[in-house]
């Protein structure tokens, strides 16, 4: 893989969440080729990436048609940075709540290597994606969102072994608790600067999806901050 992000395109679905937002502008910094794959349009189109993938992301056929909207071109890269919260003890749980998060953090993820393995192998390309240290070291009130990264965790460890012997790779970025503006709203007793910031993050994830990652498969990486 080249050492350079220059000219090469970059597939990020929750593009518009704080992560997704910071490796967009990572990547424009390096001049790569942006596709954001979102499910509502951008506000402002300056503030959009060249290429704009709009699905309702809500079912395997929607995702798996958008990544063929996407895989139009080259996909040297495929960041998955979209993802959802919710926390509650198990006895509390609505059913809704439980599948949306299975949904969102395992379903969405299954569904986007399944449309864009292909095309990422045969652009030798690199696949990065979002989990949760929290499904490794689950608290209470977690389960259904820790069960939903595990599930996470384990498609990238049985995917990276789909990978082996081919130039593709992937692998996955496990934050503790990101600096976004909804975890200060959510937690202001909390301190901030314990916490990892969103461009932190990315630059931990063009990392991850460049030439450093060669030798790198199916790692789940902690990413603590100063927690
Ligand atoms: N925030 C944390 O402390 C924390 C901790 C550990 C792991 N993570 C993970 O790190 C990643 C980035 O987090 P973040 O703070 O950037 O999250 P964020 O700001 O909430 O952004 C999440 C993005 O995912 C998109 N999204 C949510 N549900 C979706 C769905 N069903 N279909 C398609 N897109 C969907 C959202 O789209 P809309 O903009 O349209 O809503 C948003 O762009 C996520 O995978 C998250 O689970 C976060």
């Amino acid at each position: 893989m080249k050492d350079t992000w220059q000219g090469r395109r970059a597939v990020v679905v929750g593009a518009q969440g704080s992560v997704g937002q910071a490796i967009c502008d990572a990547l424009a910094q390096r001049g790569a080729r942006i596709v954001a794959m979102v499910r509502r349009p951008y506000a402002e189109t300056p503030a959009a990436p060249a290429e704009v993938v709009l699905s309702p992301l809500g079912d395997p056929d929607a995702v798996l048609a958008a990544c063929r909207e996407a895989a139009r071109g080259p996909v040297d890269a495929l960041f998955v940075a979209s993802g959802a919260y919710a926390g509650g003890a198990t006895a509390a749980t609505p059913s809704e709540t439980y599948l949306r998060l299975m949904w969102t953090n395992a379903g969405l993820p299954f569904f986007l290597l399944q449309g864009l393995l292909d095309p990422l192998q045969a652009a030798g390309g690199k696949a990065v994606l979002l989990g949760a240290l929290a499904a490794e070291e689950p608290r209470a009130g977690q389960a259904a969102y820790a069960a939903s990264k595990s599930a996470l965790h384990s498609i990238v460890r049985s995917a990276a072994r789909e990978l082996q012997g081919t130039g593709a790779r992937v692998n996955a970025l496990l934050p503790a608790v990101i600096d976004s503006a909804e975890n200060r709203r959510a937690m202001p007793q909390r301190d901030p600067t314990q916490w990892v910031s969103p461009k932190r993050l990315a630059e931990l994830a063009l990392a991850l999806a460049g030439p450093l990652a060669d030798d790198l498969q199916g790692a789940l990486i902690p990413v603590r901050g100063a927690l």
